[in-house]
């Protein structure tokens, strides 16, 4: 069965008009049950990802959707619709269950989500009887988008005069009280955003969005078009991968320039999830710029300027990209 029994079509407007939707019972029952069941195994077992837990906030645990569930076609879609985002860019970059401590304070301060987050859905999954556990949205204010990697760094980024509990004072947000069933959609990486009361409620959290950005590296196709890449890089020869198509990889989730203290010297990094970071040169960092859309290895190095006969020559640079997974062969 589906996961969603809504009609996509019917929520359009309201997303586009406010930037979040609330769309009741969205979920079909036997899906819920099946989630709901899930999170009491994975609790169970405490199972959770460590390196993610929020200590005394909240244990997050990564959900596989069962193949009978005709993953991704009928998740994605119907939440590409909704949102008006191209379906063939559609990425997850989160797929967690999220149980919220006992001790889980009211409440505190908001947070926009990793800028990968474009799209944040929540399917709240339980919530102990009386619970007051309401989602709040500024859906109005302060809306840009934040543009680094997680929710903590974009926040010491800020000036005092620019942190939520400081811009939005006074601003009352919307309040969302949503049941188990329910799906709520909205702009996560641009909406201030937070769970008030929220002990002992659990929620089924996805997060997408259409620029091929995955850095925790959750969807599942990511890791298939790395071993594609990978195959693709020991089987073409370097003929063969000129007419190659290449994008950056999705968990490549940024590339940095740092002053070294040797005289401020420049170095330029790139950073891939769960690979070491590696230096690259200027002319690597304009094949990234050149890759951010899907093309051929020769229509990128035509587009840096380099005239076709000489093409041939900058395919090993290519390939460096490609064995260091930072730029993806497909
Ligand atoms: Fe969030």
């Amino acid at each position: 069965m589906a996961l969603f029994s809504f009609s996509p079509a019917d929520y359009v407007d309201a997303f586009n008009k406010n930037g979040y939707v609330h769309i009741k019972n969205g979920v079909n029952l036997e899906n819920l049950a099946y989630i709901q069941a899930k999170t009491k195994e994975l609790t169970a077992d405490q199972n959770d990802l460590k390196e993610w837990e929020f200590k005394g906030k909240k244990q997050q645990y990564l959900f596989d959707f069962p193949a009978e569930w005709n993953f991704p076609e009928a998740i994605f879609q119907p939440l590409a619709s909704v949102a008006s985002m191209p379906y063939e860019t559609f990425t997850m970059c989160e797929r967690h269950i999220k149980v919220y401590d006992k001790s889980a304070k009211p409440s505190v301060p908001p947070h926009k989500d990793r800028v990968a987050a474009e799209l944040t859905v929540g399917i709240p999954l339980f919530m102990p009887e009386g619970s007051e556990s309401h989602l709040v949205l500024w859906p109005n204010d302060a809306l840009d988008v934040n543009p680094l990697n997680t929710t903590a760094l974009w926040r010491s980024s800020l000036d005092e005069k620019d942190l939520p509990e400081n811009r939005l004072a006074g601003i009352e947000p919307v309040r969302v009280y949503t049941e188990p069933g329910d799906v709520i959609m909205f702009r996560g990486s641009s909406i201030y955003h937070e769970r008030e009361y929220p002990a002992d409620t659990a929620l089924l959290y996805l997060k997408f969005n259409a620029m091929r950005l995955d850095p925790l590296n959750e969807d599942p196709s990511t890791g298939l078009q790395e071993a594609l890449s990978l195959k693709n890089l020991s089987e073409k020869t370097d003929d063969e991968l000129l007419d190659c198509t290449v994008e950056v990889s999705p968990k490549l989730y940024r590339i940095s320039r740092h002053y070294t203290r040797l005289h401020w010297k420049e170095v330029v990094q790139a950073y891939v999830t769960d690979e070491k970071e590696f230096n690259i040169s200027e002319f690597e960092l304009s094949i990234f710029k050149a890759a951010e859309n899907k093309r051929s290895v020769r229509e990128i190095i035509a587009r840096l300027g380099i005239p076709g006969p000489e093409a041939i020559n900058h395919v090993p640079t290519f390939r460096r990209l490609g064995a260091l997974k930072g730029l993806h062969f497909i």
